[in-house]
């Protein structure tokens, strides 16, 4: 053979073996025999052995590299792979859409959805065509490189077949195992002693992030690409449905279950259908995922950090889990309120083991007919914290005891009083030790006194060894007496008294927090601190002074006044005063207060999406605390506050020399200005 025809058959060989791959593997619907197939890669594995000069690392025969890597290098993506936010409830869609078409303008927004494949985020690379790299998602910024066994998925296209090529193009996707070769997979596992995979996704990533190819090779990973970040030369179609068939003529394997509604309602409407297909899919799919199919207003809704506000996933059902009730507790806040906590047999949820769950109230217990020694539902109800969803009544043996609140304290058996206006009984000895312990902490906690090092066990062991009775007791506490406790050193010991001497000086605001008054939060103490110069002046305020003050109203007036109105509370003030903590205001916060605070009178400039707060947020916040905002940066701005890639305001910040504040550092003012 002349050497261009030779070039040629191997050409023709890769494009039909890619081919005949992507009807075995993406299309499950093979045209040719096994054997035929194999005489095809034979041929081509021959003639790449006899002309070296035309091998290339892009032939479907180097899918399997011969040699492990040494280690993942680090990929910077050159667009962020971002997460999609979550949502459980029709309702939250309609909010979802509602949204969407205020920030676009759009009277009706036409959306795609698509299964939310639980697999491993991938982005692969194609430069002039063929596959340079393949990285995992990392922190969103930064990924790993997992070329090496992405390859050896049959089913990625090493090079682009529809033309006009990009010189770079970014296809996103997800590679996952299918349940049946998770399956296969584990049992062979357990055969050779090795550890299980907990899921399919951690097998999938597993799999990918393994040094050896040859490995990954043997296991049938499997790919949906569905989107893109970088790209460039080319004009992608602006419609999400056109560009799944941009991806289709590509072939990339892209999953045939995605459709397109002209509006919410349909989407909704469509909720059950797409449940139940979920439950038919070979393959894990926690939800769905719902973007605007018109591209074109993606880059005007942008992005927060996290993720794209032109996309959603719906969750069908949470992960849940079953387990026994051992015994229900009763637990006592700060405030006397005793909430019901089911001691659970311990269970694994979303990644953690849950091994108690509030029950919140008596009367939620009724409703559900909670028993101890039930068998109940768990579910991680869209969050971290576990609730028990219902009882297995089925399963009941007789022997499982009803709930009964009983008439006295669980601490310390003062009687439980039940207010008409809410469902959680209290207790009233304000000397009973659940509380105590309770208030002490919060005292002790970050925005009230700072007491660092002070926690819930050093607290137990304090209390247990008799060595304070009320909070005003920490400032009684010596070096030679603390050391006596366990697992406290002297440098320790002297740590904590350091503290608790620091905390002396505090702010008027952060005294009133620290006491723990109910319904004030600090917000509220905040603003009686600015309008009260001493605590003697709050506790000595009537019940219309405190409400004449902004934000004040009649619970937390009466409950401020309650509490100064106790004895005990009255003896805590005198305490403080005696130990030297500061209970009036000093003159630098005084002239603080009437500087206003760091936003008054000032001008900022916004720009870049943040990641807490939408810009219509951060301007009434700012707004709210006397500051303007404005749209251009100008000798007046003050400060610039700066989001995920700033524009062109950055630039020009830097050239008046504006200050610059990051938003953490914005979070920061915002919480110093609510008194912190
Ligand atoms: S669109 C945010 N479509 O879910 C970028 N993501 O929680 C647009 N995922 O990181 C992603 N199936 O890895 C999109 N059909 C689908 C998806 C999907 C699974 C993953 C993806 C993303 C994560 C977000």
């Amino acid at each position: 053979m002349m050497s261009e025809n030779i070039k040629k058959r191997i050409e023709k060989l890769r494009r039909l073996i890619e081919e005949h791959n992507y009807r075995y593997y993406v299309e499950n619907n093979p045209t040719i025999s096994d054997l035929e197939y194999d005489a095809l890669y034979k041929e081509l594995e021959e003639l790449e052995e006899r002309y070296p000069r035309y091998r290339s690392p892009h032939s479907p025969t180097q899918r399997v590299g011969a040699h492990p890597v040494s280690e993942l290098r680090k990929i910077q993506h050159p667009m962020p792979m971002m997460s999609i936010s979550n949502t459980y409830e029709p309702g939250e869609l309609k909010d979802f859409d509602r949204r969407c078409r205020n920030l676009s303008g759009k009277d009706i927004l036409s959306y795609v959805v698509e299964p939310k494949i639980d697999g491993v985020a991938v982005t692969l690379m194609y430069e002039n065509g063929t596959l340079s790299y393949a990285a995992t998602r990392g922190d969103g910024t930064t990924g790993e490189d997992v070329t090496h066994t992405v390859k050896t998925i049959y089913s990625i296209p090493s090079t682009l077949k529809s033309a006009p090529i990009p010189s770079r193009i970014e296809v996103r996707g997800e590679i996952y195992f299918e349940n049946e070769d998770f399956e296969i997979l584990n049992e062979k596992r357990q055969k050779e002693g090795k550890p299980l995979f907990a899921n399919p996704r951690n097998a999938a990533a597993g799999t990918i992030k393994l040094l050896d190819p040859r490995i990954a090779a043997e296991r049938p990973l499997k790919a949906f690409l569905y989107t893109f970040g970088l790209v460039e030369n080319i004009d992608l179609p602006s419609q999400q449905v056109l560009r799944l068939s941009w991806l289709k003529k590509n072939l990339f394997p892209v999953n045939p279950h995605y459709k397109k509604y002209n509006n919410v309602q349909q989407v909704v409407e469509s909720l059950s259908e797409w449940e139940d297909l979920m439950k038919s899919l070979p393959y894990n799919a926690d939800g769905i995922v719902i973007k605007i199919n018109d591209i074109s207003l993606h880059p005007i809704l942008g992005s927060t950090l996290k993720s794209p506000r032109w996309a959603v996933a719906y969750k069908f059902t949470q992960e849940q889990a079953f387990t026994t009730i051992k015994d229900i507790r009763l637990q006592v806040g700060r405030t006397g309120a005793i909430t019901p906590v089911a001691e659970l047999e311990p269970v694994r949820l979303g990644g953690t083991t849950i091994s108690r769950a509030s029950l919140h109230n008596p009367d939620e217990i009724e409703r559900k007919d909670i028993r101890k020694g039930d068998t109940v539902i768990l579910e991680k109800g869209g969050g971290i914290i576990p609730r028990v969803v219902s009882v297995v009544k089925d399963v009941r043996s007789g022997n499982e005891k009803p709930f009964k609140l009983g008439t006295g304290c669980p601490e310390c058996n003062s009687p439980l009083k039940i207010n008409q206006d809410e469902a959680v009984p209290r207790c009233e000895n304000i000397n009973c030790p659940a509380q105590l312990k309770g208030r002490i902490l919060h005292f002790c906690s970050r925005y009230a006194m700072n007491i660092e090092g002070m926690g819930p066990a050093l607290l137990d062991s304090l209390l247990k060894e008799g060595m304070i009775y009320k909070v005003t007791d920490l400032y009684t506490l010596r070096t030679s007496r603390l050391q006596q406790l366990e697992r406290m050193g002297e440098k320790s010991a002297d740590n904590l008294l350091r503290e608790l001497e620091r905390s002396k000086d505090v702010s008027l605001s952060r005294l009133i927090y620290a006491l723990g008054i109910r319904h004030v939060g600090l917000r509220s103490a905040q603003i009686l601190a600015r309008h009260f110069t001493s605590l003697d002046e709050v506790a000595r305020a009537s019940e219309e002074e405190l409400l004449s003050l902004p934000e004040i109203g009649t619970t937390m007036a009466r409950s401020i006044v309650q509490f100064f109105q106790i004895s005990e509370n009255q003896e805590l003030i005198e305490n403080l005063k005696k130990y030297g903590i500061k209970t009036e205001k000093s003159q630098s916060e005084k002239s603080a207060d009437r500087e206003e605070n760091f936003f008054t009178g000032k001008n900022f400039v916004l720009t870049g999406a943040m990641e807490e707060f939408t810009r219509s947020e951060a301007k009434e916040i700012i707004e709210q605390y006397g500051g303007r905002v404005t749209s251009t940066v100008s000798g007046n701005t003050d400060y610039i506050v700066l989001g995920e890639n700033p524009g062109s305001k950055l630039d020009k910040a830097r050239k008046y020399g504006i200050s610059i504040l990051r938003e953490r550092d914005f979070e920061k003012k915002i919480r110093l200005t609510q008194g912190e």
